[in-house]
């Protein structure tokens, strides 16, 4: 059993460190990927509030694919340049949405969603998956949870890529 206890009421800064030592923990005995991404996207989950989907869409050919996650059913492909996530899959850079309605080609998979922040997992200066957050809050996201974000995906690189 993992029992990891987060505080809500913490500074962010250390919201992410402890999300980001429960990723690093929770991976380090494990090669499997999709095992350690379900188990990372369980903790952005658990860690993060005011979010309504929380996940990886990984790089496969020259589109994105659903990895695991936590939210509602999702759309299963998305080609590169296409929404949020295939932005940030074709430029490599965080894409921080403060409002997807006014983002062009917005992908709309829950319809409560209202901010977005996507974050490239990149290898060798490839991008081998995105970590994706929406939340039905606008500008739920911030410079602060884009570091944070970035941290978590440079520390499971290995663990999410094998
Ligand atoms: N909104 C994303 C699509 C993925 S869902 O949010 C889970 C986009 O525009 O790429």
């Amino acid at each position: 059993m993992f029992d990891f206890s987060p505080q809500a009421d913490a500074p962010k800064s250390e919201i992410y460190r402890d999300l980001r030592e429960a990723a690093l923990a929770i991976t380090s005995d494990e090669s499997d990927s999709v095992a350690n991404m379900a188990n990372v996207a369980a903790l952005i989950w658990q860690f993060l509030p005011d979010l309504n989907w929380a996940g990886f869409y990984r790089a496969i050919g020259d589109e994105l694919v659903l990895g695991p996650f936590v939210g509602k059913p999702a759309c299963i492909r998305i080609p590169f340049g296409r929404g949020v996530c295939g932005t940030a899959a074709v430029t490599g850079a965080t894409q921080l949405v403060p409002d997807v309605h006014a983002f062009p080609g917005h992908i709309a998979c829950d319809g409560a969603s209202a901010s977005e922040l996507v974050v490239p997992v990149v290898v060798d200066g490839r991008v081998v998956a995105v970590i994706d957050l929406d939340s039905p809050t606008p500008a739920r996201f911030d410079d602060e949870d884009a570091a944070g974000i970035e941290a978590l995906a440079g520390a499971i690189t290995r663990a999410i890529s094998g």
